[in-house]
């Protein structure tokens, strides 16, 4: 089977991440780039990746790389591609874009200009014009054109990877799966000692520790992929990675996670999402101001994400909180490593602890931080974090 440039696609900040689990995974690492990380393989790894992949959001399987100038030469060259061998004729075919060309000042019309040129071609040779929109639930192609270049990709993972199929109940600002698990994976936890998470809101972050510390496919509840609209995908194939999966992944943990939040509302929410994706056994849950989260003796990890607010009136009442977190690691949780995800330095500040590190990620456009604190005996004055090594 040809092997094929692959592109990934992540959030920013997160391809450290990515590159970390694709070299643990076997895959080269090829390229990296701001939201993104290139490597290569066989339409079959591309399930695998999907299956396995907790930080990556799209897995774009290379078919065409080419050069145009304007729209006419992209639908020529697009038409030229044998398309008949991957979209069923009565199928449905979805084109996502992203386009920075100078003939061009709305991408909508790259985006319609490349749909066109697969449904003519498809209807040329085989008779049938297969239907076309913007539902992510069956074929998906991606078009990339940056000046003259561009790549034509099958979208094997259709509808993003972040939607593991186990949040079901939607929250005020919950964190996205891939950003929890690239979180989950910055603490280092080792699976021993507790992972504390106060203020857990919808439960992501825990629910996303248990699965790596379990080793458990972030995939595995997904019953959709782009990937399984391509012709000729092999069932089979993808029974056995499961399969192999699903005896890979460990049932108990040696250490504890404890999950808490103020909001009897959200640990409901967060004890049925962990139920749904079969960790509930695995996290204690409690509702407790995040002061009160029971702290084991042996150490651990605490991971907090604070709301971060942007109205002056929350500020305020959010610096009080900061003040608090602070207390609360510097007195509560000595022996652990601490966490803080925020998206305002301001408060952080408030915090009053010297942060060991600072990881770079983006949370709904705005740049945040995650903090590391070392939680020895005092404080100490605060001084400007190291960045993230790469
Ligand atoms: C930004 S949300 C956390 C989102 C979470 N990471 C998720 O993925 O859903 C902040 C959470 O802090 C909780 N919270 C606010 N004040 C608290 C307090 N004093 N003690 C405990 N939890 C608190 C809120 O109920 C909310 O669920």
């Amino acid at each position: 089977m040809r092997k094929s440039p692959i592109l990934i696609t992540c959030p920013k900040g997160i391809p450290p991440f990515l590159k970390q689990e694709l070299t643990a995974l076997n895959f080269p690492v090829l390229s990296e780039h701001v939201a993104a990380v290139g490597t290569e393989g066989t339409f079959d790894d591309a399930l695998r990746l999907n299956l396995r992949l907790r930080t990556a959001h799209r897995v774009l399987f290379e078919l065409q790389e080419f050069s145009a100038k304007n729209a006419d030469e992209l639908y020529g060259l697009v038409a030229a591609i044998n398309w008949e061998a991957y979209i069923p004729e009565d199928g449905y075919v979805c084109v996502t874009s992203s386009v920075e060309n100078p003939s061009i000042r709305d991408a909508r019309f790259a985006t319609l200009k490349c749909k066109d040129a697969i449904v003519d071609r498809i209807k040329e040779k085989q008779g049938r014009r297969p239907d076309s929109g913007p539902d992510r639930g069956r074929s998906v192609v991606h078009l990339y054109w940056k000046d003259d270049r561009g790549v034509v990709y099958l979208d094997t993972s259709g509808e993003p990877l972040s939607r593991r199929g186990y949040r079901k109940i939607p929250l005020e600002a919950p964190m996205q799966e891939t950003l929890a698990a690239a979180v989950a994976l910055a603490t280092r936890w080792d699976g021993r000692g507790a992972f504390i998470n106060p203020m857990c809101g919808s439960g992501t972050i825990a629910i996303e520790a248990a699965m790596i510390t379990l080793d458990r496919a972030p995939g595995i509840l997904r019953t959709n992929f782009g990937f399984m609209h391509v012709k000729g995908f092999n069932e089979a194939l993808w029974r056995e990675f499961r399969e192999e999966a699903r005896k890979e992944s460990r049932k108990s943990l040696e250490g504890r996670i404890i999950a808490t939040d103020i909001d009897p509302e959200a640990v409901e929410a967060a004890r049925k999402n962990a139920t749904t994706a079969g960790v509930e056994h695995l996290i204690e849950f409690g509702v407790c101001d995040f002061s009160d989260t029971p702290v084991p003796d042996g150490g651990g990890v605490v991971v907090m994400n604070p709301a971060y607010g942007e109205r002056m009136g929350e500020i305020a009442k959010l610096e009080e909180t900061y003040k608090r977190i602070g207390d609360f690691l510097k007195q509560k949780c000595k022996g652990y490593t601490g966490y803080v995800f925020t998206g305002n330095p301001g408060l952080a500040k408030k915090i009053s602890l010297k942060p060991k590190l600072s990881f770079p990620f983006f949370n709904s456009g705005i740049e945040c931080r995650l903090l590391e604190y070392d939680l020895y005996e005092g404080t100490r004055k605060i001084k400007k974090p190291k960045s993230q090594p790469a």
